[in-house]
């Protein structure tokens, strides 16, 4: 089981290279466990959900010992949730050349951190768009109600790699955090209730799965729990596409 705790490159094509930004299990006193990424392409970075206030400084130091913050230009936010957005006002001054990417549905309601950020975000329509990071792109595939109402994940189509926001979140016992999956069906446990209650619906399922279908997907890197890579991330998707009934198809 690999339990690393600094950064880990998930997948590297040249100068281009998707990381993931690593972790200290002392977080789990605090909150749910979260995970972090970074996509470098010729000399520009972008980062994907960056977090909560609580791991900032250990995202803030694990960035820096890679790239130089200056040359961060895109934070990519898959919603709205604390876990998401909270170092938003530290990553304003500490990336000061970031633009920052979320759904149009959250833009307003992000001002209540304090900050004002009118020049620096970035409205992400429900269809979803195309993000440049240096010479390649990224892509912002919508995945509504999977979770948040205006909700993103982010597809890296030449590392196949996909970020799947809170989708792939697994809450473990204590101590039994991993990296990668290698086990998937003692893996399973650890997502099927967060699966089942903070998905929206199985329709939700439904449009998202037609969305993704045809994209090619090695890795699946959710932002809780572990990554799935190859089979494991086949199996990742077979299994959510069978679950029959979530959220309200419950209630
Ligand atoms: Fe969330
Ligand atoms: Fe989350």
């Amino acid at each position: 089981m690999l339990q690393v705790h600094k950064p880990y490159v998930l997948g590297e094509d040249g100068d281009h290279k998707f990381v993931w930004l690593g972790l200290d299990e002392s977080e789990h006193e605090k909150g749910i466990l979260t995970n972090q990424y970074l996509i470098m392409d010729k000399g520009e970075s972008a980062l994907i959900d960056p977090g909560g206030y609580f791991v900032f400084e250990r995202v803030f130091n694990n960035v820096q010992s890679m790239v130089d913050p200056e040359k961060i230009t895109k934070i990519m936010y898959s919603h709205q949730d604390p876990d998401v957005i909270g170092s938003l006002n530290l990553l304003l001054d500490m990336f000061p050349n970031a633009k920052f990417y979320v759904s149009y549905l959250w833009e307003r309601f992000i001002p209540h951190l304090g900050v004002s950020v009118n020049d620096r975000i970035v409205d992400i329509p429900d269809e979803g768009m195309d993000i440049k990071v240096g010479e390649s792109i990224l892509r912002a595939v919508p995945a509504h109600f999977m979770h948040s109402p205006g909700n993103f994940h982010y597809y890296d189509p030449r590392l196949k790699i996909y970020f799947s926001g809170d989708i792939g979140a697994a809450i473990y016992p204590k101590g039994t955090w991993y990296l990668i999956v290698d086990d998937f069906e003692t893996h399973r446990n650890f997502m099927e209730p967060f699966h089942r209650r903070y998905i929206a619906s199985r329709k939700a399922i439904d449009l998202w799965k037609k969305t993704i279908e045809n994209l090619e997907i090695d890795v699946v890197a959710p932002q809780h729990g572990s990554v799935f890579i190859g089979d494991n991330a086949k199996k990742f998707l077979e299994w959510l596409w069978s679950l029959d009934k979530v959220g309200l198809d419950l209630m």
